[in-house]
């Protein structure tokens, strides 16, 4: 008889579990340490962006202020010769009163050497650019064009994180547009005052700034690294514990299907004997009753043949004893007939099936209208629900309890009799209650043994086998009984039936 899951079940789902709260703990910790790593990221491009901005503000202040002098005259030298492209303008070289010469600078060309000295210094790089270029040395890259293009369509700024020379660098370019002093040297390539004329672009180192995040991005790991840990340690130990208390309930388990399997060995050996035990003495009983007929008969009819053939040499008192021999022969008969009835009930197969409990209770009590006699006797029969059972062995206890009750209370003024049914718990209490001459409850224990009686055989006939039958059916049916009474004071016969599936034995 197993009675829960097989262990080894309960075991895979323990560990199927285990291993899904470890997935879900560890997918989110790997969330969480991602999405911490994704706002330190977030952090140092953040700060880049702000470094960058800074940069191409300054340059382009610088930018407008040499425009706002139309450039800047400085001595020329190796590194700074004069510019060929402003070689158009009259005023690019000139000598000043005392002797010294000085080169026109234009903006491009002064920010050009100075992001130069600060790229050297510090690793920031800048420079100007365009579409339109006059100096090939200006020229755009594959994504300054790209974003020189988009600022056409009035975007506004143009940022990514691009590596140079194996470095990551983050990139920033942004429009500048043409002011009235550019004019002095830009009005030939036909850009009017406002329009875009190119773009400041400059690259941030990124390694500063990551080395600055470096330690709380370290700590953020640390962290969750720990708490990670820790909640597989705590998912390690709970299924830890759970294994060990499956493990204690498998054992248990075993011990008790192990008890089970030994009891039920027992039982079966038992029951084994008993029923030999019981076919034995039915068997016995059987013959021992068949075998007691035919003597009777034969005293019957031999007796008979006396009273009939010898009454001229009988007296009276020689008849009368001759009756009495009859008298107990027949008694002896009925009582060998109710024996073999009483094995019968223990002995047939018994066919459950569904039941209509008050038809079958009002079928038997019009059955037993005959028995009724002058019609005093007033019947109730309540409302009672269906039951599973043997329908006619069902009929024989509700003709036995019937009988019985019409039997005892017909010496009553108003005999009446209740049949009714009530369910209680998982079984259905059925009851036939009489108000006729009761018994005493002293008595109560010995009314469903076989063979009897309280009441003397010239109060009320029978032998004393009908409640034993109703013991014997309703047993079988896996019911009880019991009964109720007072002397004068009416008797209440009460029988139970399962009320869930079928009843074994
Ligand atoms: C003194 C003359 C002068 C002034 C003023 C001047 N530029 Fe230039 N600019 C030049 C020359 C010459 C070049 C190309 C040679 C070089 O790169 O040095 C140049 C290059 C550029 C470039 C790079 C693309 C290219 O054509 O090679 C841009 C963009 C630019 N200037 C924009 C401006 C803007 C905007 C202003 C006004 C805020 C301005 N310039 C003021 C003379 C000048």
């Amino acid at each position: 008889m197993a009675i829960s899951s097989s262990p080894r079940s309960s075991l895979s789902l323990l560990r199927h579990n285990a291993a899904l709260a470890l997935l879900l703990w560890s997918v989110g910790a790997g969330l969480s340490w991602w999405w911490s790593y994704n706002t330190h990221q977030q952090r140092v491009l953040e700060l880049a962006k702000v470094e960058a901005a800074t940069n191409i503000n300054k340059d382009w202040s610088f930018r407008l202020w040499a425009t706002s002098h139309g450039g800047v005259y400085v001595p020329p030298d190796e590194k700074t010769p004069p510019n060929p492209y402003l070689a158009n303008l009259p005023d690019r070289d000139i000598i000043t009163e005392n002797g010294k010469r000085l080169t026109l600078m234009n903006p491009a060309y002064v920010l050009r050497q100075i992001m130069q000295g600060y790229s050297d210094l510090y690793g920031v790089k800048g420079h100007i650019t365009s579409l339109n270029l006059t100096n090939p040395v200006n020229e755009p890259d594959a994504w300054e064009v790209a974003a020189l293009k988009s600022f056409k369509l009035g975007v506004k700024e143009a940022v990514t994180v691009a590596d140079i020379d194996g470095k990551p660098y983050l990139r920033m370019i942004r429009p500048i547009l043409m002011e009235k002093g550019c004019l002095k040297c830009h009005a030939n390539i036909g850009i009017k005052v406002g329009e875009i004329r190119g773009g400041i672009s400059t690259a941030i180192p990124m390694e500063p700034l990551y080395a600055a995040f470096k330690p709380d991005f370290q700590g953020a790991s640390l962290i969750h690294s720990m708490f990670w840990l820790l909640g597989v340690g705590a998912i390690v130990f709970m299924a830890w514990r759970a294994k060990r208390e499956a493990d204690e309930i498998d054992r248990y388990q075993g011990e008790i299907n192990h008890l089970n399997r030994d009891l039920e060995q027992r039982v079966a050996a038992r029951t084994g004997d008993l029923e030999a035990a019981n076919q034995e003495l039915e068997a016995f009983s059987f013959s021992v009753s068949h075998d007691l007929r035919a003597p009777l008969r034969a005293i019957d009819g031999f007796s008979r043949i006396l009273l009939d053939d010898y009454t001229d040499k009988l007296d009276e008192e020689g008849m009368r004893l001759l009756n009495e021999v009859r008298d107990n022969a027949g008694r002896m008969e009925q009582l060998i007939d109710d024996m073999l009835k009483f094995s019968r009930a223990g002995r047939v197969e018994i066919f459950f099936s569904e039941i209509d409990m008050e038809k079958l209770a009002r079928e038997v009590v019009q059955e037993l209208q005959p028995a009724v006699g002058d019609g005093k006797l007033q019947v109730e029969i309540d409302a009672i629900p269906p039951a599973k059972g043997d329908r006619a062995m069902l009929h024989q206890v509700f003709f036995n309890l019937l009988s019985n009750a019409i039997k005892f209370s017909r010496t009553k003024e108003t005999p009446r009799i209740k049949l009714g049914c009530s369910i209680e718990g998982d079984e259905a209490v059925y009851f036939v209650r009489d108000n006729g001459v009761g018994f005493d409850m002293q008595y109560a224990g010995k009314l469903f043994g076989v063979f009897q009686r309280l009441h003397g055989v010239d109060e009320f006939e029978g032998t004393g086998i009908g409640l034993a039958i109703v013991k014997r059916i309703v047993t079988r049916h896996g019911g009880r009984v019991w009964a109720d009474g007072q002397v004068n004071g009416g008797a209440t016969f009460y029988f139970t039936l399962p009320v869930k599936g079928a009843a074994q034995r």
